[in-house]
Parts: C-alpha cells; sequence; structure tokens
C-alpha cells in the first residue's frame, strides 16, 4: 500500500513494550517474506493460540485454455453458500482465479486466504467487511482488496453479488503511478484520499469458539481458537486491506480514442486490472470513439460487464464477461463502428484483467456459454 496508517493504541517503540502488565503480543503482518510491504499488529492474546485444527478437502481448480473468443452470461449463476464457500470460479490459471460470487447466507465464521491476494469488485448490494485491523462499510461499485492472510468476516445484503479476482502475486497500485517517495502522482485517475483503509473497533467479547477456514486453493484448514481472532489493541503499517470506489476513479480521455492501459487501476506480475468508466467521448472532430481492431498477441483479455450501455458489443448485458484470447483478432462487431460516430459520451462501467498468462475457462463457465458469439462479427 502506499500510504502509512496508525489505530488504536501502539508502544511507543517498535519491537519493544510500553507496560508490563499490559503486555501486547507483536505480529509482524506483511508480504514478500521481509522485503514487502508490512503493518506491526499489537494483539491481546497470543496470535498462535490456536485449540484445535482441521483439514477439509475442496473441489481442484481447472480450468482449460481456450483458442476461440468467448462470451457468458453470469444471471444463470445460482445464488449459494456464504462468502467464501459460494465462489464459483469461472476463469483463471496457475497465477489467477477470476470468480463469481453471489452468497445467499451470512456465516459466524471468520475466513483468510493463505495463499492469495484477494480484490472484490461489488456488482451489486452493500454490506460490511469486518477484519483484524477494522470495518469497512461497502457499496455498489467498491473495489476491496484484502492482503492475503487477513483474517476477516463479511456482512453483505441480500442481492449482493460480487466479481472476485484472486492472485498468488501481491495486486497492487501499479509502481508508475507513483513517484520516488511513495506517494500517489498527480495524472492517475485516482489520490492516496480515494482509498479507505478499515477502521479499527476494539473492545469486542473476547473468550469463546472461533472457527477460522484458512484458504490453501485444495484444501481448508480449520483453526478453532478459544479467543477472538479480532483482538488488536492497535496497529501501524503500510499493509492493510482497503475499499476504493470505481464512481472516485477519473477517467482519462482524449482527442482521440486512448488504449486499455490509461484505465488501469491495479497491477500484478502476470495481469492488470483496468477499469472502464463512464466519460466523455474523444474530440477530434473526425474521432472514431470506440476500441479499433486488435490482436492480443502477448495477451488474454478478460472484460466483465457492469452496467450500462456496451456500444462495441452486441448481446452483452450487465453481468456479462467476453474473454478476448491472444492471437485471433477482435473489435467492433459489424455496423457499431458507424452508430458510436458522432456520439460524446458513454455510460458504461466494465471491468478489465489482461492476463499475460494463457486465461483459461472451468467447468462451470462452460455451461454458461453463449455459442453464437464468434458469429457475432460476421451476422
Ligand atoms: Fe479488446
Amino acid at each position: 500500500m502506499v500510504y502509512y496508517v496508525r489505530q488504536g493504541k501502539i508502544p511507543l517503540t517498535r519491537h519493544t513494550y510500553d507496560s508490563r502488565a499490559k503486555l501486547l503480543m507483536e505480529e509482524l503482518f506483511g508480504e514478500e517474506s521481509f522485503d514487502g510491504s508490512y503493518s506491526l499488529l499489537y494483539h491481546r492474546n497470543e496470535p498462535t493460540r490456536i485449540k484445535s485444527i482441521k483439514e477439509i478437502g475442496k473441489k481442484r481448480l481447472k480450468f482449460e485454455v481456450q483458442e476461440l473468443h468467448k462470451m457468458i452470461n453470469t444471471d444463470a449463476v445460482k445464488r449459494e453458500g456464504n462468502f467464501f464457500n459460494g465462489r464459483k470460479p469461472l476463469f483463471g490459471n496457475e497465477f489467477l482465479v477470476i470468480s463469481i460470487l453471489k452468497p445467499s447466507t451470512g456465516t459466524d465464521n471468520f475466513f483468510s486466504h493463505g495463499i492469495r491476494d484477494q480484490l472484490f469488485f461489488v456488482h451489486r448490494g452493500r454490506g460490511k467487511f469486518k477484519s483484524l485491523l477494522g470495518e469497512i462499510v461497502f457499496n455498489e461499485g467498491d473495489y476491496i482488496y484484502v492482503p492475503k492472510g487477513t483474517i476477516y468476516t463479511l456482512e453483505n445484503s441480500k442481492e449482493a453479488e460480487f466479481l472476485l479476482i484472486e492472485s498468488k502475486e501481491s495486486i497492487t497500485i501499479p509502481s508508475r503511478y507513483l513517484n520516488k517517495f511513495g506517494q500517489i502522482k498527480e495524472g492517475v485517475p485516482y489520490y492516496s484520499r480515494d482509498i479507505r483503509p478499515p477502521t479499527l473497533k476494539r473492545g469486542g467479547r473476547l473468550e469463546g469458539s472461533y472457527d477460522v477456514y484458512i484458504d490453501f486453493d485444495d484444501k481448508y484448514v480449520v483453526e478453532t481458537r478459544d479467543r477472538n481472532p479480532f483482538d488488536l489493541e492497535g496497529w501501524d503499517g503500510y499493509h492493510y486491506p482497503f475499499a476504493m470506489n470505481v464512481r472516485n476513479i477519473m477517467p482519462i480521455v482524449g482527442k482521440v480514442h486512448q488504449p486499455p492501459p490509461v484505465h488501469e487501476t491495479f497491477s500484478s506480475k502476470s495481469f492488470m486490472v483496468g477499469t472502464f468508466l463512464p466519460r466523455k467521448y474523444d474530440f477530434h472532430e473526425r474521432a472514431i470513439p470506440i476500441s479499433y481492431y486488435h490482436s492480443n498477441v502477448d495477451t488474454d483479455e478478460f472484460l466483465y460487464y457492469d452496467s450500462g450501455n456496451f456500444m462495441s458489443r452486441k448481446e452483452i448485458r450487465e453481468g456479462s464477461i467476453t474473454l478476448h484470447v491472444r492471437g485471433l483478432i477482435h473489435g467492433p462487431q459489424p455496423g457499431t463502428i458507424e452508430k458510436a460516430l458522432g456520439k460524446e459520451e458513454t455510460n458504461e462501467t466494465g471491468i478489465m484483467v489482461e492476463s499475460y498468462e494463457r486465461l483459461g475457462m472451468s467447468v462451470e463457465a462452460k455451461g454458461l456459454e453463449n455459442k453464437n458469439y464468434m458469429k457475432t462479427w460476421y451476422e
């Protein structure tokens, strides 16, 4: 993360105590061993105090690489399960998993992804993200970033729907957006002020029985604790979950059509996440305001259609997903360029994931496929 946050009560100096009678248990919470971003957390209990531990098997993630462009609609994805066991993985590879989540129930259990950073996008609904480091109220259009290892739970309204991106590699703010001091630069679509860190809530019940489900992709390890895992007196540092709403992202526009990298929101080693937002179109008097044809030679391009009217695509509605694979040309469908000429603005919101590794499709995604998609460029 890009700025320092300090919450609750913490010792004056790191790795020391202020009061021997009220000794706090310090934990370093970070990524990339001791070199990445980190925070120092101060627990009231030993964070390693685990009463019992067991393993629960999970379905193996399997994705098949595609040679043709694909389109699916997620309307038929069943609303079931809670925020972690109701995830439906649709696209992915070894590094990246993209799921749709429509939870039907809440849960008293806690969750932590053992090996993946998570990035929720709130398509519908609202709720509260509650974590060891504090709480974040969320609404439609929010991204919620959750670093791997964060213990949390999610309360959501009954109509809530999420797009979920889970990555073994860290998800970060693009390094080209930061100056040499680590501050978000001018000329970038968002600013540090748009990032909402959690607010620490102290003083909850401590003793009891608490299950924490830790996800290792092919299994859950379930820890039963006799102390509430949310037991921090305070924390400080650069590593924490946060939310950011797409309405606070200011899209970059140009005199002629701007390429997808100007819409980048988050980056990772093997993919980037971009956000297409309502914006004024290009202002050259003869501008063609939609995308030109392109061959994504080194990327597979995933696009989730969140809301609005999608000008360059036919048969697309809210909740649709397209996958445009490398090696095959794609672009506007017949008639859409002519229709776009003279248009001044768009109201569309879409989430793009450009994967530098081959992006495969799950059996569940295959079941949602619109088989006519390749023909939509001809008819
Ligand atoms: Fe494209």
